[in-house]
């Protein structure tokens, strides 16, 4: 059996990251190190996604998150692999 791992996507265009993804990219970062889900996940940052006007942007696996902050992160985090 393959273990697919999730993939998360955060969004370090400029609009994205100036109004709260470079914080955000810091929360997901320790929250999988905390969680010893480094290996599991793969972390990527990734161009504009031309959503500008509802980021900042995070993407996990098929699902996307809008406006998200380095708080409401936190729960998305959770909902996402609290089972893991
Ligand atoms: S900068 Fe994030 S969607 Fe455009």
């Amino acid at each position: 059996m393959t273990l697919v791992r999730k993939e998360i996507k955060i969004c370090m265009g400029s609009s994205c990251f100036s109004r709260g993804n470079r914080m955000t990219l810091q929360v997901i970062q320790q929250y999988l190190k905390d969680h010893h889900m480094e290996r599991d996940v793969i972390l990527k940052g990734h161009h504009c996604f031309g959503d500008c006007s509802t980021g900042p942007v995070v993407k996990i696996g098929p699902r996307v998150y809008e406006q998200v902050t380095g708080d409401s992160i936190l729960e998305i985090l959770e909902n996402e692999f609290g089972t893991m």
